[in-house]
């Protein structure tokens, strides 16, 4: 958390972009994994967190920018809660820490928001992403819980993006904070895989190391020999002789920041000669988005430049034929690279997805549905204290190599004889956080091994214990 003026500092702001109105923005609940009292662990709502800083459940933050008044409804704790989960300092002294003195409890909500609708005022508020949350404000609002991504505010959206997505000096601190974490867990990981473990192992290793800094994790841990496989969450497979590793993985600070990290691994400690000639390829497209990151290009740019280094490599090798530029535009090589190079990255992992990639990512402007740009996050002009991944990858998936095969796709462009000796291949990403800085960028964190190298000698340690 940070001192009070910080939040009633981002509230002013928040207010005078939106200008009239309510806004109201929902904290989150605990929510049952199985059954009622056995829940997940509790998860603020990020855009809670930025405006409000309490990591406390059942709580909603209410500005009336017509009467400059900020509001914070939710209970004191009750005796039964106290009971079970333990005093608290109480809700009044943890609104007073982040600037708001007006406490109200949660059941004098509805009317309050029923009179602002008498009143013609316009509710502001995100879209939503918690069903708990929707049927509450369905019942507030007197509309269905379907309806409520309906009507949420543009006007806030693009207010909370445009706040947000400059992240401040102190933020900057949190999150590189959160990426040493991030690093701290792959380069133990890195020293400790040997042929024979099972991925499991090798996952709870690198959560623990997270964990045992008061960490949580930005997102589930990705640890796996099927790399081609971009977010694969099983753990079960066990490691041999040849393989490489991929894991992507972060960890979340106790105040919501993120870090978001990914290294290939390979298993037996030296690259084979094929899995390095792709690894070099991997490294050079994201050395080139490090060259070219700056203010004023746009992130879609620095994509399609980090494709065509992808379309030259393959054409290179022989597996496409023809010109870089028209394989980019045609979207070819996205048969090796179906996700976008990076996304936003803050108090949530992937920043403010809720909120959408549109307004976020795109300033509004429309996403590609080209396959492959369609999954990039990220494409507007890029801003000095914007914070976003730079991930490439490259992948050989065999279901989808044997569906372009079987629909004669991009023949022109594809030598599929030379593309069928990689189908074992598997998968590589590497995975860095990068601040846009006044003239250019900085990787956050401390230094982080990369080239092939770099990789090879962390990974001798793992066989010198
Ligand atoms: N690291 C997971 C993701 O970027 O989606
Ligand atoms: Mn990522």
């Amino acid at each position: 958390m940070f001192t009070k003026d910080i939040y009633i500092e981002r509230r002013k702001i928040l207010k005078e972009k939106v200008k009239s109105g309510i806004i109201l923005i929902c904290g989150n609940d605990l929510s049952p994994m199985n059954c009622e009292d056995n829940t997940y662990p509790f998860m603020q709502d990020s855009t809670f967190l930025y405006y409000f800083g309490l990591n406390r459940e059942n709580l909603f933050g209410l500005i009336d920018i017509d009467n400059n008044k900020e509001y914070i409804f939710g209970n004191e704790l009750t005796m039964d809660e106290i009971i079970w989960m333990g005093p608290q300092i109480t809700l009044k002294e943890q609104c007073k820490t982040v600037g708001i003195t007006e406490l109200k409890c949660l059941k004098e909500l509805p009317e309050f928001i029923s009179n602002a609708q008498k009143n013609k005022k316009t509710i502001h508020y995100i879209p939503q992403y918690r069903h708990s949350i929707m049927i509450k404000m369905a019942d507030w609002l007197n509309i269905s819980p379907n309806d409520i991504n309906k009507y949420v505010s543009q006007d806030l959206c693009f207010a909370v993006a445009d706040q947000r997505n400059i992240k401040s000096d102190e933020e900057i601190k949190e999150i590189e904070k959160a990426v040493n974490v991030t690093r701290k867990m792959h380069l133990t990981a890195m020293e400790y895989i040997k042929p024979g473990m099972m991925e499991y192992e090798i996952a709870a290793l690198l959560e623990n190391v997270a964990k045992s800094q008061n960490c949580g994790l930005s997102f589930p841990t990705i640890c796996s020999i099927n790399g081609q496989t971009l977010h694969n969450h099983y753990h079960g497979n066990k490691i041999k002789e040849g393989d490489l590793l991929l894991i992507d993985a972060g960890a979340r600070l106790e105040n919501g920041y993120c870090g978001d990290m990914t290294t290939t691994h390979p298993v037996s400690g030296k690259f084979s000669e094929k899995q390095r000639d792709i690894y070099n390829l991997l490294i050079a497209m994201f050395d080139k988005a490090e060259e070219l990151i700056k203010p004023g290009i746009t992130y879609m740019d620095v994509h399609l430049a980090v494709c065509k280094v992808l379309a030259e490599g393959m054409i290179s090798r022989g597996i496409l034929k023809g010109n870089a530029d028209e394989i980019v535009r045609e979207g070819v090589h996205a048969l090796f690279m179906p996700h976008g190079l990076g996304h936003m990255m803050g108090l949530d992992v992937h920043d403010m997805e809720n909120i959408g990639e549109p307004i976020v990512g795109y300033n509004g402007k429309e996403k590609s549905t080209q396959f492959g740009l369609s999954s990039l996050r990220l494409g507007r002009i890029l801003e000095p204290g914007f914070v976003f991944t730079v991930e490439p990858g490259i992948y050989f998936i065999p279901e989808l190599i044997s569906k372009w095969k079987s629909e004669n796709k991009f023949t022109e462009f594809i030598n599929y004889d030379i593309l069928e000796s990689y189908l074992d291949f598997g998968g590589m990403r590497y995975e860095g956080d990068y601040l846009v800085t006044e003239d250019g960028n900085r990787r956050l964190g401390d230094s982080m091994p990369k080239y092939a190298d770099e990789i090879e000698k962390v990974r001798a340690k793992a066989f010198s214990k």
